[in-house]
């Protein structure tokens, strides 16, 4: 037992209120064998209403008035309840580290993984829970004890600002590698959040877009990956969003807060609103939100204690909701293991060396080789000449912008503020100082490595021609709040790579961006490197796959279109007569006097590469698409239907290198539709090794929501293994029988 809570019960002692039965047995909410919500319970019932009160709403640290003394500026923070050790709320945003945006903790670094993208490109849950597990574990030695991680918005369109932070277009890619990262963040006692509930699919306008769909293929897209995340991590929390769903602001909506989140998956924790996302006393906290966050940026103070105990007194809000909302935090603050090892009230120290390690093994394994002509790559150790161009790959690479930002160990060798748009407020352009040029230098002693900036595409030409080789690192700065204008590579980027490529035929492509750009200089390079925000060690794992001491194995978690036509909206959907960046600014938050605006998913469950299916079209790169330095073949391939559809197969290494193969089997049912994944397996082999795999169709893959639950039909399903969505080894149609799943 800790110090806080031996004085909090001999403070209690005498004074005991319901629920502590005698002086000296110990009270129902300190007993581990019992369920977290019945020790929760048991907390409300000691609670006074003032202090029931006071933990639905919390403070925005930069601009709360007056400042509690162990504030310290991040995202939010909730005074506790030292008498009853209910712990101080101090939440940080986490999404790919612990963040400190615009470097709000002079000197604070923390280690910096890489985007979502990358991490669910390794298709390995095993990394993305190491992952979550050191953003924990230097979150609770920053005294943070909730982060704002587990972000599983599903990519429905490219060019979402924010889809470096998710992680990717399929829900049960998405949903089991967010279950595993937010896991391992719990797995250091703190609690994680999973957000944004619901369909904040896009940055333009997010806080007063009004988002449309058929309910039946929302429970099959986007909510599939949040249940899964729920069901498998066990968030502590889950964050609603900015936006309207079918016309009610997501943390108004009674069908997603109760109807989905509480009576259908049962839910035991909280909901927590995003910042400013809160318009109402009454509706919020009767629709099911638990807690106003960052309350300084919403309109009013929605749930301050006056205001909701009015709403209270005049019967509009029940006292037991009330009691409900304190039990479903105290819950999710018990279950996460929070409330039995608090956090420590002074900064511990952090391995950061060994933290490194990990955001490394990510990005090496997330990195995804798109394009490899004549085994351009791997590079010869021997190469005389190398030029590298552009990116700042002489210092650094690229991060993505906005509440995930973290100030990485090293540092921002470049860094620069932005002067207009909605990201304006908290955002730079940043980068982490993991240099692509001195990884290259360290791993060709020999050779001459140079670095030229790329402004001038002319002068790049004229310094690559006769070069060995010349890798090329084109950027696309993507940021929360903002969504891109166009999926081409930035400030002429196109015309330098076609420029360099014409001087060089040599020249290998280095993408460092959010997510899909389009290429219109593709058959013109041998070689394109999809390294995504790769983190802090990002140049050393671009260096290692590029010489070839890492065999690359990412998969593409997002199809890359041919062209922005393609897509099931070809630009993000901007208001007629409404400045998007003035709609989109989170720290404006109240977007209620702005009109409401609907967008309508049309595309409805068939996101990503189901939708380039349903079109029948052929994307530029399909979803799980990547090469490797060495080749498989499937063989011997037995499908199995009944209640446990699956495929049993032989892979073989049949290349001269080792490395990680990702077979998947994607499932079509018996009315046809577009497939979709229902397993897969990341595999590692030695040259001339074998391996027997099954993988079993997900049920969830299987299943159809209908009539309020998800039924398996019974039929003949299409099963499909492949090395990618839009390809498949061997495929055969089975019997599958009839089933359900149950909470
Ligand atoms: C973002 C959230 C974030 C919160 C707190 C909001 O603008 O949408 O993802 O957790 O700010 O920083």
């Amino acid at each position: 037992m800790n110090a806080a809570r031996a004085l909090a019960l001999l403070l209690l002692a005498g004074t005991a209120p319901a629920g502590v039965h005698a002086q000296t047995a110990a009270p129902a909410w300190q007993d581990t064998r019992l369920a977290s919500e019945a020790r929760a319970a048991a907390l409300v019932r000691a609670m006074t209403h003032a202090e029931k009160l006071q933990l639905v709403h919390g403070l925005f640290p930069p601009r709360a008035q007056p400042a509690p003394a162990d504030m310290i500026p991040s995202a939010g923070y909730v005074p506790g309840i030292p008498r009853l050790g209910i712990p101080t709320l101090r939440e940080s945003d986490a999404s790919l580290g612990v963040a400190n945006q615009v470097e709000q903790r002079k000197g604070d670094v923390a280690t910096a993984l890489p985007s979502g993208l990358a991490t669910a490109a390794t298709f390995d849950t095993e990394l993305a829970r190491a992952g979550g597990a050191i953003i924990g574990a230097e979150a609770r030695a920053k005294t943070f004890n909730v982060l704002l991680a587990g972000g599983v918005n599903l990519t429905r369109d490219a060019s979402n600002g924010r889809n470096f932070e998710y992680l990717g277009e399929d829900p049960l890619l998405a949903g089991l590698m967010a279950g595993a990262a937010i896991d391992g963040v719990q797995s250091n006692h703190i609690v994680s959040t999973v957000k944004h509930f619901i369909l904040n699919s896009q940055e333009t306008g997010r806080t007063v877009l009004n988002a449309r769909i058929d309910p039946a293929a929302l429970r099959e897209s986007d909510l599939l990956a949040f249940e899964l995340a729920i069901r498998t991590g066990k968030p502590g929390s889950v964050m609603c969003a900015y936006n309207r769903i079918e016309g009610d602001y997501a943390c108004e909506s009674a069908s997603m807060l109760t109807g989905v989140l509480r009576d259908d998956w049962r839910y035991t924790g909280w909901v927590m609103s995003d910042w400013g996302a809160v318009h109402s006393t009454v509706k919020a906290a009767n629709a099911g939100l638990d807690q106003e966050s960052g309350q300084e940026l919403d309109r009013e103070i929605y749930f301050a204690p006056a205001k909701l105990d009015a709403a209270i007194q005049a019967g509009q809000v029940s006292e037991a909701r009330l009691e409900a909302m304190v039990t479903r935090i105290l819950t999710g603050v018990i279950a996460s293991g929070l409330y039995d090892h608090p956090t420590p009230t002074k900064a511990q120290p952090i391995d950061y060396a060994a933290h490194a390690q990990v955001a490394q093994r990510v990005a090496e394994a997330g990195m995804v080789l798109l394009r490899n002509e004549g085994a351009v790559l791997p590079l010869a150790k021997t190469a005389k000449r190398i030029v590298l161009i552009g990116g700042h790959a002489d210092v650094g690479v690229l991060s993505g912008g906005g509440s995930s930002q973290v100030r990485s160990v090293g540092g921002a060798p470049v860094e620069i503020p932005l002067t207009s748009g909605a990201a304006a407020s908290f955002a730079r352009v940043t980068w982490h100082a993991s240099s692509p040029l001195k990884a290259i230098r360290a791993k060709a002693p020999r050779a001459q490595v140079s670095y030229v900036d790329g402004r001038d595409p002319a002068a790049a030409a004229a310094a690559a021609k006769g070069a060995d080789v010349v890798v090329v690192f084109a950027t696309q700065w993507t940021t929360e709040a903002q969504d891109v204008e166009s999926l081409a590579l930035p400030d002429h980027q196109d015309a330098l790579i076609a420029a360099v490529a014409g001087a060089n035929p040599r020249t290998v492509v280095v993408l460092e961006t959010g997510g899909p750009v389009l290429m219109p200089w593709l058959a013109q390079v041998p070689a394109v490197l999809q390294a995504w925000y790769p983190g802090q060690r990002g140049g050393e794992a671009i260096a290692g796959i590029l010489f070839g001491d890492v065999n690359p194995s990412g998969r593409l978690p997002i199809s890359f279109p041919k062209s922005a036509e393609q897509l099931p909206r070809p630009k993000p959907v901007v208001p007629a007569g409404l400045n998007a960046n003035a709609a989109s600014d989170a720290g404006a938050g109240d977007g209620s006097t702005l009109p409401s605006w609907d967008v309508t998913y049309h595309e409805g469950a068939n996101v990503g590469y189901r939708w380039y299916a349903a079109q029948g079209t052929a994307p530029l790169f399909p979803f799980g698409y990547g090469l490797s330095y060495t080749r498989f073949a499937f063989t011997d391939a037995r499908f199995v239907g009944g209640a446990k559809p699956s495929v049993t197969f032989t892979i073989r290494n049949q290349g001269a290198r080792a490395g990680a193969v990702v077979p998947q089997l994607y499932v079509t049912g018996p009315e046809g539709g577009t497939p979709r994944l229902a397993g897969w397996k990341r595999q590692w082999l030695k040259p001339g090794e074998t391996a027997q795999v099954t993988l079993a169709a997900d049920p969830h893959a299987l299943a159809r929501w209908r009539d309020g639950r998800w039924t398996i039909a019974a039929g003949p399903y299409r099963l499909a293994l492949g090395e990618d969505s839009a390809s498949a080894a061997a495929e055969q149609a089975v019997n599958v029988s009839a089933g359900e799943i149950s909470y």
